[in-house]
């Protein structure tokens, strides 16, 4: 998958920002390292920097994302997050980091491949926007006559659906099959997906796109038919863009039509940064076993090394990757394997 140029693969060395926070993330964000410590002479000097942040944190010191983790990951060239143990219930003074940091650094859209090594009939990419719908997050509560009334605020701008609608178009425009879903539900929510579904439409006429993307199918469909038809024929998606809280949902899907949560990378990408991480959570279930799929974070890492445009380091850790899933002999047990992170990590290592 090609992006748009962030930088040249010119630097003297590459200072990477680790944010595990919580959870697997401790255990998969060192595997991801490991893995690009291993490439070698085909990166620059690498320069980590370790950062804190996630739920964890904030119970022991009261902060959830420090000043200096925004500060010194903005300073770095590319970053990686593991995951955060966001509560279901409200906790006062806390809100997630990851979506404040996307927010911060203006990381607006959430790329997130799905691909089958296996049953070669998953290849699609599910383009997510970052900053806005019901994720900006203005909840209230009021007590009415009849009970509690709970309202959310949902934002979809005109500004942020045109420009995650470029950024799904030309990721569209690098792949074989040139196809761009839409997904919305314009039927009901008229105004805020019908905003979106028609800015998104309309990039390919936008002044200054002048037939770039003319060789590039639109294609639509409605949030729910399309998850049928997911599960029902992947084959037929390409580039699905869809705005923050379809996304979110539509990849976590698509992660089960390849075997498991823990195969799926993502970056999260602006104009001027990109943070590598994998879609899955921070998996208390498993936390501290030494079994989660190190694979997501370790894609994930080769998915931030493409957007920096270090296409065959990248291309080195997928095949890597990928080798170790078709030979079967190697994997964790959410993929029906014995074996532990560790080997896992080991087992890609061999194959670089
Ligand atoms: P989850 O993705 O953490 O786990 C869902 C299921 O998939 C669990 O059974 C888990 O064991 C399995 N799984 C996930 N990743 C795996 C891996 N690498 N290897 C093996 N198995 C894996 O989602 P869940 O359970 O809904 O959420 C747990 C916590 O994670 C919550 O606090 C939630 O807020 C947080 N979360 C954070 C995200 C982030 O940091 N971006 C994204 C999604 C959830
Ligand atoms: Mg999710």
């Amino acid at each position: 998958m090609a992006f748009r140029s962030l930088a040249t693969a010119t630097r003297s060395s590459l200072r990477i920002g680790l944010i595990p926070a919580d959870g697997i993330g401790r255990e998969v964000i060192p595997a991801a390292r490991r893995t690009l410590e291993a490439l070698g002479s085909d990166l620059p000097k690498l320069e980590f920097h370790d950062l804190l942040a996630g739920f964890d944190l904030f119970t022991k010191t009261g902060a959830a994302l420090p000043n200096e983790t925004i500060d010194i990951e903005g300073g770095c060239d590319a970053a990686l997050f593991g995951a955060v143990s966001s509560p279901s219930r409200k906790v006062a003074g806390y809100s997630s980091p990851i979506v404040a940091l996307r927010k911060e650094l203006d990381l607006y859209a959430n790329i997130r491949p799905v691909v089958s090594v296996e049953k070669p009939s998953v290849d699609l990419v599910v383009v997510r926007e970052n900053t806005e719908c019901l994720y900006v997050k203005q909840e209230t509560l009021t007590h009415t006559d009849s009970g509690r009334e709970a309202r959310a605020t949902r934002l979809i701008t005109e500004r942020a659906s045109r420009r995650i609608g470029t950024m799904a178009f030309e990721l569209a425009l690098a792949r074989p099959r040139k196809q761009v879903t839409i997904i919305h539900k314009s039927n009901v929510l008229s105004v805020t997906d019908g905003l979106f579904r028609e800015t998104v439409r309309a990039v390919p006429r936008l002044p200054g796109v002048s037939g770039r993307f003319d060789s590039v199918a639109i294609a639509e469909q409605i949030v729910d038919s399309a998850v049928y038809r997911l599960f029902r024929e992947p084959e037929i998606y390409d580039v699905m863009v869809a705005p923050n809280l379809y996304g979110d949902i539509l990849s976590d899907a698509a992660a089960a039509l390849v075997g498991s949560l823990g195969l799926v990378p993502s970056v999260n990408a602006g104009d001027s940064f990109v943070m590598g991480e994998p879609v899955h959570g921070s998996a208390p279930d498993i936390e501290g076993q030494g079994i989660a799929n190190p694979l997501a974070a370790i894609r994930s890492a080769a998915l931030m090394l493409r957007h920096l445009k270090y296409e065959d380091a990248a291309d080195r850790i997928d095949t890597a990757v990928n080798h170790v899933i078709r030979e079967g002999r190697v994997l964790t047990p959410d993929l029906g394997g014995k074996s532990k992170t560790d080997e896992v990590v080991e087992a890609v290592l061999r194959r670089l």
